[in-house]
């Protein structure tokens, strides 16, 4: 069997598992796809760096190795938004088929990006761009595309989570707690995105786009971050038998003209203590969708870090790859409706 060629982009945490991985798993994997899975390279920034790489995998340009003929899946962990689109872009006008954990871009770009998948006939993967390691959007893909999802609502950011939970449990300082989760590798290379709830939003408006075969860009999203979540907070909303998560809402809107329109949004929310996102503490992450005919569902797991996100990287390659070998092709967007956004007036 020809070998599965795969070019990663980026060796961060969760560049550096999917490499390892890659390497270190070979024999399983090929006995998953049905043929060898070979890393052909790891396109980096700064190629002095020591990786733990041998140095022919190593290269600064990943437009050359993105185009190299013996590549046949991009897997981009980059981040960032301008470049990442430009190499997607590259990648699938080449006949690629791509894996991406960017949830920025994706959120910025989903349908442009997925139109070009589609003129081309190759796979767009992006189940780590959600909540890490836990299956949410092949569920809203593929096992629930035959219901009618109404509403699904999350705890989508690792890093807020974590610092909320700290400060609920033991009154932990903020800052200390933020400085943890990035040592962890939870946060984002700038932790604002997390903090503020840009990366909420963003995932927010993928969770959006394919529960409702819609487009909903992270523009779109209704947001407000923790930053401002004081010790004090966390005290009042105790003594209401409550706790605060910073949810993403993603609702069905039904409106009077018979039109359904959409609403995301990220803020920080009081949940009562016996709800069962209440319990979801540290850098765990929890979805649960609502739909018509399925009832409440609810997803539950390890939403960031290294492995966990890695884990869901890898699952979508195997995909990819199995695809190649075989002839498949993975979900594709549905014939969207472009759905109104519902102002926060009407919510
Ligand atoms: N910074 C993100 C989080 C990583 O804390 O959830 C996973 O997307």
């Amino acid at each position: 069997r020809r070998p599965v060629g795969v070019a990663v982009l980026g060796h961060g945490t969760v560049g550096a598992e999917v490499a390892r991985i890659i390497r270190e798993d070979a024999a399983d994997l090929e006995a998953r796809i049905g043929a060898p899975l070979e890393l052909r390279g790891v396109a980096v920034r700064d190629a002095s760096r020591d990786r733990g790489l041998p140095a022919e995998l190593v290269t600064t340009n990943a437009e050359a190795l993105i185009r190299r003929d013996d590549v046949d899946i991009v897997v981009e962990l980059i981040g960032g938004i301008e470049l990442p689109r430009k190499l997607v872009r590259t990648a699938l006008d080449s006949g690629k088929s791509v894996v991406t954990a960017n949830k920025a871009l994706l959120a910025a770009y989903t349908g442009e990006l997925a139109e070009v998948a589609e003129a081309r006939n190759v796979d767009l993967y992006f189940e780590a761009s959600v909540a890490g390691a836990i299956p949410v959007i092949r569920p809203l893909t593929q096992s629930l595309a035959g219901d009618k999802v109404n509403r699904v609502v999350g705890i989508v950011n690792g890093t807020t989570n974590y610092i909320l939970s700290a400060m609920d449990e033991t009154g932990a300082d903020y800052d200390e707690t933020l400085a943890e989760a990035s040592r962890l590798g939870y946060a984002e290379a700038d932790p604002t995105a997390d903090v503020e709830g840009f990366d909420a939003a963003s995932k927010a408006a993928i969770l959006a786009s394919i529960a409702f075969h819609t487009r909903v860009t992270a523009a779109d999203v209704y947001r407000e971050g923790i930053s401002s979540i004081t010790a004090a907070d966390l005290t009042s909303a105790r003594a209401l038998n409550c706790t605060i998560k910073l949810l993403a809402l993603c609702e069905r809107v039904p409106s009077a003209d018979g039109k359904d329109r959409v609403s995301a949004r990220v803020y920080p929310a009081l949940v009562p203590r016996e709800h069962p996102l209440a319990s979801v503490n540290g850098a765990f992450n929890a979805v649960v969708v609502e739909a018509e005919s399925s009832g409440r569902l609810m997803f539950y797991g390890q939403g960031a870090g290294g492995a966990p996100t890695a884990s869901a990287v890898m699952g979508d390659l195997v995909m990819a790859a199995r695809n190649r070998v075989q002839g498949g092709r993975g979900p594709r967007e549905s014939k969207y409706a472009q759905l109104e956004i519902a102002p926060m007036s009407d919510i």
